[in-house]
């Protein structure tokens, strides 16, 4: 028998909520152990699905789109970035892609603030003392991090995330400047009392610490490059939360070990899961596995926005969160 509900194939494991609503509403199939698909098996979804539920872990580039069986003609991303799929290439073949933005903001802010207090005060340090059992107990010179409230803080990419970091910010003392493509309006300059950078590299050299919050794309690929990185005060700190590509991590690594920086707080990498192993020995470098925005709230509104985004396709209209090339 025929099923008039669309096929769709998701590629990892979701929140029970979400899975058992996928269930009654289309035809889908479940990766119940949460086994990472390998290149054959997203293949074969492709040809097989009407439509692809992926995340971040899922490789899509024009290599295997192009395998795409004629019915394919959603692809239903789990997660705002889709740095991991060609989306040219999808558009290409008839195939419109959608994302989830704007409900892993606030959680991801959160998880930035949450590094650079970690990552300034030596927090993670600090609890390896007691769990080490090396702690002595309280001295006047032990454990000194730095004062975080009257740091320059520069955001390197002022969209959602951004400026939702900039609120958190200001809360704790710092200051707010900032890069981004385009200014953002005025009255969001003047709430946030944020100090527009036009260049990069003249905000780069002089603040305490900088928060990578833009997406990754070709035009921020190695966004912080090693020229640029060299530009940073040796006292300053960097925090990424957005997407390791964005950073050159060799250069970044060079850097730490030379001490030419203060430190760093990243919860993205190059080539995850893959970690530098340098990086691991390092007191000053704070490393999280890609948990920004994992919370139980934020997987469930995002699996919302992904059946949300399905359904409206299905019922012969634009979906909400289509993603369009040039415009991410
Ligand atoms: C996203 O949605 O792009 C996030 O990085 C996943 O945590």
């Amino acid at each position: 028998m025929t099923s008039s509900k669309p096929r769709v194939i998701v590629t990892r494991k979701l929140p029970a909520a979400i899975e058992t609503r996928m269930m009654e509403l289309f035809d889908t199939s479940l990766n119940v152990d949460d086994t990472p698909f390998s290149n054959e098996q997203l293949a074969q979804a492709l040809q097989e699905a009407d439509v692809l539920v992926p995340s971040l872990s899922d490789v899509l580039d024009a290599s295997l789109l192009v395998q795409a069986g004629d019915n394919l003609k959603l692809i239903a991303n789990f997660g705002t970035g889709t740095d991991h799929i060609d989306i040219k290439a999808a558009q290409a073949q008839g195939i419109t892609v959608t994302n989830t933005p704007g409900v892993l903001t606030e959680d991801t802010a959160d998880m930035t603030m949450a590094l650079i207090l970690a990552t300034v005060r030596r927090m993670p340090e600090g609890m390896g003392m007691i769990q080490s059992g090396t702690w002595q107990g309280w001295s006047p010179a032990g454990m000194m991090g730095h004062r975080v409230s009257g740091k320059r803080l520069g955001i390197v990419g002022m969209g959602r995330i951004g400026q939702a970091v900039a609120r958190r910010a200001r809360a704790f003392g710092l200051s707010i400047h900032y890069h981004n493509r385009q200014r953002v309006r005025e009255v969001t300059e003047q709430e946030l009392e944020a100090t527009y950078w036009e260049s990069l590299d003249q905000m780069l050299a002089r603040m305490d610490i900088v928060s990578v919050n833009c997406p990754h794309t070709p035009a921020t690929y190695h966004l912080l490059s090693a020229r640029r990185l060299r530009l940073m005060k040796p006292d300053s700190y960097l925090i990424n939360t957005a997407r390791g590509e964005i950073v050159d991590e060799q250069a970044l690594v060079s850097m730490l070990e030379d001490g030419k920086l203060a430190g760093a707080g990243l919860d993205v990498f190059e080539k995850e899961p893959a970690i530098n192993p340098k990086m691991l020995a390092m007191e000053n470098v704070v490393l999280l596995p890609h948990m920004g925005s994992a919370t139980l709230e934020g997987r469930v509104e995002m699996g919302e926005k992904v059946i949300i985004n399905i359904r409206t396709h299905a019922d012969g209209h634009t979906p909400p969160d289509r993603v369009l090339e040039g415009l991410i």
